[in-house]
């Protein structure tokens, strides 16, 4: 007898994506490297798969602040004092360190007041279809992330008109607001940092497309909090200058190297979303023991120490940028941790990513459907604890690479000078 369950699952294997992504294993075994069992690694970003050691370039702790003594030491001392959960949604209760951390990203970013989910995807699942009711419209860059995606579905089964916008452009914007009118008004979703590209929107002027438009910005930020701007507030910060309508989502396990994301805004709007956001109501919080490491991470970004973390990120950023551009790769971003070397299509990017991988150096090989079909790239993510040996190890193996796959080549001869925005030491 077959199962119906067994049934579903063979139905499934065979439908649209899952097919696509099966019959990619299925065609180059040997060059897919997913789902690798990390087997240990090592305080200067060294990782062992299958055995063998390699530097990871694929981790988002940037400022390798998982490796630090007070990150991990006030992380065992939440354990100590807090156990491992406290196992209640925070509709009932929340401990201390929860309130204090809210408090004081608040207090960082400059913003009134923030509330703290278990991840960023929960964030975005809870607090985008609760910013709306079925009078209002969500509209959001064809690219935003997945997790954007998942929030407008789940408002679009409430009601909610949604729709999106052409990548990175304020006037295609204005284009889709105004096929939509009448509405009352509009949440306009973006990346702050496209997780893919590195590349930054035009911030300032989508909110003034948006602002004009009856509506706001909502901005996901993930991989812009802790490493974006002088003192590391992020996109929103440092390329508006401001929050005023404006919700800012921000991630707490990529560059501050613990677990949650959250979401800061107007005192009134948090409430609010306190009220409103199910994901937040009728789920689990963040553990505290994550919440007092939060403690440690925060004093540490707003000590001088900050400023050497970044100092040593932004040089490995800065080197590999000008170095691979010698190298003439074809590069997406530049100007954060996250640097694309354009490869194009599916098979030779997991070629490539294979190469590297034998050579000593993991970066992520990213393919269709994470990327434009034809479009694939080698995702290389600099920290802050990459030896300099190991981003000149990373480069000499591109170099290789690039004659062995045919690399895209890119037509400028002269390298530009990559200019980051500069860590600034905070006042004593
Ligand atoms: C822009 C963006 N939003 C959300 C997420 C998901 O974050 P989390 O792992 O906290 O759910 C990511 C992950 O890379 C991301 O890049």
């Amino acid at each position: 007898m077959v199962l119906p369950l067994e049934e579903q699952a063979a139905t499934l294997e065979r439908a649209g994506l899952t097919r696509f992504i099966r019959r990619m294993f299925d065609d180059c075994p040997d060059l897919f490297m997913k789902n690798l069992t990390v087997e240990a690694v090592t305080s200067d970003r060294r990782m062992k798969i299958a055995g063998r050691w390699v530097y990871n370039f694929g981790s988002d702790s940037f400022l390798g602040l998982d490796q630090h003594p007070h990150v991990q030491g006030a992380l065992e001392r939440g354990v100590r004092e807090w156990g491992t959960h406290n196992g209640t949604s925070r509709a009932f209760s929340s401990v201390a360190p929860n309130v204090a951390v809210e408090r004081r990203l608040a207090d960082w970013l400059g913003a009134e007041a923030a509330v703290i989910y278990p991840s960023v995807t929960l964030a975005n699942v809870g607090a985008l279809p609760a910013l709306v009711t079925r009078h209002d419209v969500i509209v959001a860059d064809q690219y935003a992330h997945n997790s954007i995606e998942t929030g407008m579905q789940v408002a679009k089964a409430r009601g909610v008109r949604c729709a999106k916008f052409a990548h990175n452009d304020p006037t295609d914007l204005e284009r889709v607001l105004r096929s939509l009118r009448p509405y009352r008004r509009a949440v306009v979703a973006v990346d702050g940092v496209y997780s893919m590209s590195g590349q930054f929107p035009p911030l300032a002027a989508l909110l003034q497309t948006a602002w004009a438009n009856n509506g706001f910005l909502y901005v996901d930020d993930a991989h812009g909090t802790g490493v974006v701007g002088p003192q590391g507030r992020g996109t929103v910060w440092e390329t508006v200058g401001h929050y005023e309508n404006i919700v800012v989502v921000g991630s707490l396990s990529k560059a501050l190297s613990c677990l949650g994301g959250f979401v800061a805004a107007s005192r009134r709007l948090i409430e609010v979303l306190k009220l409103r956001s199910q994901s937040l109501i009728f789920g689990g919080p963040v553990p505290p023991p994550y919440l007092t490491a939060l403690e440690a991470v925060l004093d540490i970004i707003q000590s001088p120490e900050y400023y050497r973390l970044r100092q040593a990120l932004d040089a490995n950023v800065r080197h590999f940028v000008m170095e691979a551009r010698r190298l003439r790769l074809m590069l997406l971003g530049g100007c954060v941790p996250i640097v694309s070397v354009l490869v194009g299509p599916e098979q030779k990017t997991l070629q490539a990513g294979r190469l590297l991988f034998e050579m000593g150096y993991y970066v992520q090989s990213v393919i269709f459907p994470a990327v434009p079909h034809g479009q694939g790239v080698l995702r290389v993510q600099l920290n802050a604890i990459h030896p300099r040996k190991a981003v000149d190890g990373l480069l000499a193996a591109l170099a290789q690479v690039k004659e062995v796959v045919c690399l895209p080549e890119s037509s400028a001869v002269a390298p530009p000078e990559v200019n980051l925005p500069v860590a600034a030491m905070p006042a004593a």
